[in-house]
């Protein structure tokens, strides 16, 4: 039976903790009991559940974020592939002026609404693919762990760098996975952090932040 209310189901069925290696931000985290496939998560045409977890590349951005919290103070942020909206938090939390979430995937705009909420944050969602579109009206693009596919790295990228050429700052959190376009971006700063995925459940990695190469 398919789930028809995602937020009911996310409460009642995931775990509101500590985000991996981020104390300070509390989000709703999927266990092997939660039934994700309830929720169509990865079925067939179905994105998978990026947002039921934590992700190095999330992770290591929403942390500069919160050392450097000027990078966002009074300032437009959009979070581009929220999932579960740890970067959209850490920017709302550090004083931005208005911080929107944006992810393709419906389940991530409920999961990102309730994080907010958990949070005591304001951020706004928005269900769109904006990478077909023109630079946002925003100071600020915040992209954690966006280049996880070979497909979607060369979506993103020249979506970015037009984004750069009209003046919007563009922050990259990876920990440079294999399709991350490294040779293009500018390293800003690493941090060790624990990252996830099926093989890496609990693994502690270097994430990086990058912008866009000149
Ligand atoms: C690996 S997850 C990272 C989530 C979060 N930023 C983090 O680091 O924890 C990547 C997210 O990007 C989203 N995504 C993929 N393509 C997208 C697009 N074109 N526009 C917006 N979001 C997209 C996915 O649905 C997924 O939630």
């Amino acid at each position: 039976m398919p789930v028809k209310d995602t937020c009911a189901f996310i409460v009642a069925n995931l775990r509101l903790q500590p985000a991996p290696g981020l104390p300070s931000i509390l989000l709703y985290i999927a266990h092997p009991g939660s039934g994700l496939s309830r929720l169509g998560a990865g079925k067939s045409n179905d994105p998978p559940p990026y947002w039921a977890y934590g992700w190095a590349g999330g992770t290591v951005l929403a942390h500069h974020i919160l050392k450097h919290p000027d990078i966002v103070r009074g300032r437009r942020v959009l979070d581009l592939g929220a999932g579960s909206g740890v970067v959209a938090i850490s920017a709302a939390r550090c004083g931005a002026a208005g911080v929107t979430a944006a992810d393709i995937d419906e389940n991530a705009i409920s999961a990102v609404a309730l994080n907010a909420e958990a949070n005591r944050v304001a951020v706004e969602t928005l269900h769109d693919d904006l990478l077909l579109g023109p630079p946002p009206a925003v100071d600020i693009i915040l992209a954690g762990d966006l280049f996880y596919d070979q497909a979607l790295a060369e979506r993103a990228l020249p979506f970015l760098a037009a984004c750069r050429t009209v003046g919007i700052d563009v922050l990259i959190g990876d920990p440079r996975r294999a399709t991350l376009p490294e040779s293009r971006l500018r390293l800003i700063a690493e941090y060790m952090v624990p990252d996830f995925g099926n093989a890496l459940e609990g693994r502690i990695v270097l994430g990086g932040v990058f912008t866009i190469a000149d």
